[in-house]
């Protein structure tokens, strides 16, 4: 049965969570494979809204594996609280359905203080980020002192890391940043009994993905943030801290990449962004905000407005590359209904010159202007089609120039933000 690996192919927020949901049907494992609680992934199920950070958004599906991969950097106290908002909403998380990788690293309390104390140190020049402590967990993991899922099963390793780890926290909060310091008994104490609620979840998530994929199951990868805000591919360093391309989805999880048959980029009809950095078609006008409003683009985790413009097929080209996308899914369409005239950016202009690759160097945005493609704009709503023909012939012509421009075939296209508001071309699973 094939694998297939979702990832956002814009900023992020283009609608993975809802399509994870929907093809989690076709799947028997789901992982998270990066990111942390910085992600807020949307599903609305016949009405009923669930807002997922940390947990795969396969587990509202009775009867699937949900992973969280190495890949990914966990706040016990933001998972805790998620298992607890998931039950109030009748999604019972168990144990048995429900792991995490021993190998993943923790989010401290102090990383998410970094966090902040970095930003307002930074002032204009700011990331914007989520201020869950992503960026300072991914550090200490690559700095080789981060405290691992594993180590809170080790009680005299866990002691003896925290205290190292809060030598030199403390120091550089105090002495560097001018914030708050952190007790070595409170933190331990509030970890233990955390410890002890996540005990049973705690797994070798590579390893039994790899009997998963024994057994010919299919795997869902669920992918978090999107393209542009990848350490390394993205508009660095306006960018999470995490890899968020496809590549990571076999890393982050513990197999091996061959394993990935098919890579779909969730794609929204527009751009957004969260936060600081660089967005070339940016509007800040009556479209911009047409955009916003039918579109409610508010962050799902922080509730920050999202800057709103014309699709960027630049940035999408960028993504098919980075990711090796197989097919895509266009999301969103909906909100476009009854714009007089849509617009495209196919390349950038600058100093005279088109620019029709992502620069190498994403400073080069900020002098950049978007060079752009007219369309016109349709009137019936898109979400009364229920199949691609029964779609108004200008969004007809729309997806079909979104897909040259890109070189990547559509094969679901999303027209509301319910499960069922959905159109599947071609299934990823088949
Ligand atoms: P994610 O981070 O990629 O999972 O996306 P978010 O959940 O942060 O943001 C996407 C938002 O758009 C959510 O509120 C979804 O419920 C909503 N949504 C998803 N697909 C559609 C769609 O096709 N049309 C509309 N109108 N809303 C959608
Ligand atoms: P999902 O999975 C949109 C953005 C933040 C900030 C930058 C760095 O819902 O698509 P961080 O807290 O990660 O260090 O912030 O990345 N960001 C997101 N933007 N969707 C997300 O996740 C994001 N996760 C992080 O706004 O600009
Ligand atoms: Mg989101």
């Amino acid at each position: 049965m094939p694998n297939v690996a979702i990832v956002g192919t814009q900023w992020g927020d283009e609608g993975k969570g809802k399509i994870v949901d929907l093809l989690t049907e076709f799947a028997d494992a789901v992982i998270r494979f990066q990111g942390g609680h910085n992600a807020g992934h949307t599903l609305v199920i016949h009405g009923k809204k669930y807002v997922l950070h940390l947990i795969p958004s396969g587990i509202v599906r009775a009867n699937k594996l949900c992973l969280i991969g190495n890949g990914v950097v966990l706040d016990p106290a933001a998972l805790i609280e998620e298992i607890q908002h998931l039950a109030e909403l009748g999604v019972t998380v168990n144990s048995n359905l429900f792991k995490i990788s021993a190998q993943a690293n923790l989010i401290m309390p102090y990383h998410r203080e970094l966090d902040v104390a970095r930003e307002k140190r930074k002032g204009k020049g700011k990331i914007g980020t989520t201020g869950r402590g992503i960026g300072p967990a991914y550090e200490d993991r690559a700095a080789r002192r981060g405290i691992r899922l594993s180590d809170l099963l080790n009680r005299q390793g866990f002691e003896a890391k925290l205290r190292d780890n809060l030598a030199y926290h403390n120091f550089m909060l105090e002495n560097f940043y001018d914030a708050s310091t952190f007790a070595f008994e409170t933190i331990r104490d509030d970890t233990m009994r955390m410890a002890n609620i996540l005990a049973p979840y705690i797994e070798d998530v590579g390893q039994l993905l790899h009997e998963v994929i024994g057994k010919g199951q299919s795997i869902l990868f669920e992918g978090a943030q999107g393209t542009m805000l990848d350490v390394e591919h993205g508009t660095y360093p306006y960018v999470t801290s995490s890899t968020t391309v496809a590549g990571n989805a076999a890393t982050g999880s513990g197999i091996g990449p061959t394993v990935l048959n098919h890579i779909l980029g969730i794609t929204k009809a527009y751009t957004t962004r969260v936060g600081s950095g660089p967005m070339p078609t940016e509007l800040n006008d009556a479209v911009g905000e047409h955009l916003g409003r039918v579109g409610h683009e508010f962050g799902a985790t922080t509730g920050r407005p999202r800057r709103c413009g014309w699709f960027d097929a630049v940035v999408v080209r960028h993504a098919a590359r980075v990711n090796g996308l197989s097919s895509m899914v266009l999301t969103k369409l909906d909100v476009l209904d009854g714009l007089e005239k849509l617009r495209i950016c196919v390349a950038y202009e600058r100093n005279g010159s088109q620019i029709k690759n992502m620069p190498a160097d994403p400073s080069v945005l900020d002098m950049c202007e978007p060079v752009y493609e007219e369309l016109p704009g349709w009137k019936t709503p898109v979400a009364q089609a229920k199949r691609m023909e029964d779609l108004p012939p200008e969004a007809l012509a729309y997806i079909r120039r979104l897909e040259e421009l890109t070189g990547v075939a559509i094969s679901i296209i999303s027209t509301g933000a319910d499960r069922d508001q959905t159109m599947i071309i071609k299934n990823p699973f088949s």
